[in-house]
């Protein structure tokens, strides 16, 4: 009896430090200032996306869209890669830091345009085109990436595809809504997966048009990733960035907001007297939160830094092979001062 007790204990044990049970926070923490000090004594940097929650945001040492993220994980010295994000955006951080520790609150953090391009079934479609590059968008696997020739993301994919000859043909993947938006830009003729993003596709033009009657002034902002039904709309398409620095710099003072509601955090932080109207969707959701991306929470931040774990790990012959293609990203990018 003894025994089965002890056997129990020590599994129940065994599995609080793995995470999955939950470990209890004393009530009187001041996470904030717990986050900040585990931090120093880790030498660890904190990088945060602009979907992540307003708390997480306002305690990171970096936000930003997947392409500054991207520079930031490639430059810090810093011991330790906290990534407030989702799974693809850690393990790129790991490719482009493969001997520092990454950590991700969540591991379930997924992302549903990443799994709509299984990579067998992507190797698959790029041998029909033999004489194509591959150029990924970076919301996939790491698996995918070591298929790819090139990176992109949406702040870069259109400067990405004219920096190529004009007669190079390529697959672009795997999100059909930018891919078409890139196509459209460059008058390329790209070659399609048919993937997109789960909080980007539910926007509703009929829905988008009726507020529009109610706000005449206001500017609809929308991400790349939305339909071509959306983006015809848009009077500013970008990525995260590019949208914040859109609303800041225009005279207008009322947006409407096509992608996930985290990025509204930073919009009213940084012009506290416009208004965001997030875009509405389809259904009847009253927010465009990216469920994946809400997986993380500042209690799971905070215990993932405390216990250095969930850690993100990548096989080290897909990081010798992904490495490449975002490295060829970051080195485009660069020499565009992007
Ligand atoms: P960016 O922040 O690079 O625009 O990406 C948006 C996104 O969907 C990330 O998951
Ligand atoms: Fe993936 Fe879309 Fe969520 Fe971004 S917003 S992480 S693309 S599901």
């Amino acid at each position: 009896m003894l025994f089965i007790v002890t056997l129990i204990m020590d599994t129940f044990e065994e599995m609080k430090t793995m995470g999955f049970v939950d470990e209890e926070i004393d009530p009187a923490l001041d996470l904030f200032d717990e986050i900040e000090k585990l931090k120093k004594q880790k030498n660890a940097v904190l990088l945060a996306h602009y979907y992540q929650e307003p708390d997480i945001q306002d305690v990171a040492d970096y936000i930003g869209d997947s392409l500054g993220l991207s520079q930031q994980a490639a430059k810090t010295d810093a011991d330790i890669i906290v990534f407030a994000g989702v799974h693809f955006m850690a393990e790129t951080a790991k490719i482009l830091s493969p001997n520092k520790k990454v950590l991700l609150p969540d591991l379930k953090a997924g992302c549903s345009l990443a799994d709509s391009c299984p990579p067998h079934l992507f190797k698959k479609f790029k041998e029909q085109y033999p004489d194509h590059l591959v150029i990924t968008y970076v919301n996939c696997t790491a698996e995918l990436k070591a298929l790819s020739d090139i990176v992109c993301t949406s702040s870069n994919a259109v400067q990405i595809v004219e920096s190529l000859p004009k007669d190079q043909k390529i697959i672009f993947g795997p999100d059909k809504n930018l891919g078409r938006y890139v196509a459209k830009k460059t008058g390329r003729d790209l070659v399609l997966w048919n993937g997109a993003c789960m909080v980007h596709e539910i926007f509703s033009r009929e829905k988008i048009t009726k507020l529009k009657s109610r706000y005449p002034e206001a500017k609809l902002l929308a991400h790349p990733e939305c339909e071509d039904v959306i983006l015809e709309m848009a009077d500013y398409i970008g990525s995260t960035t590019g949208l914040l620095k859109y609303s800041t710099n225009s005279p207008a003072s009322e947006f409407i907001v096509a992608t996930e509601s985290g990025i509204i955090h930073q919009m009213q932080k940084d012009n506290p007297f416009k208004t965001f109207i997030p875009a509405p969707p389809n259904n009847n959701c009253a927010c465009n939160d990216c469920p994946h991306m809400k997986r993380n929470t500042l209690e799971k931040l905070y215990l993932c830094m405390k216990n250095e774990w969930p850690e993100i790990t990548v096989p080290a012959d897909i990081i010798v092979r992904a490495v490449k293609p975002i490295e060829r990203m970051l080195e485009i990018s660069a020499s565009l001062g992007l």
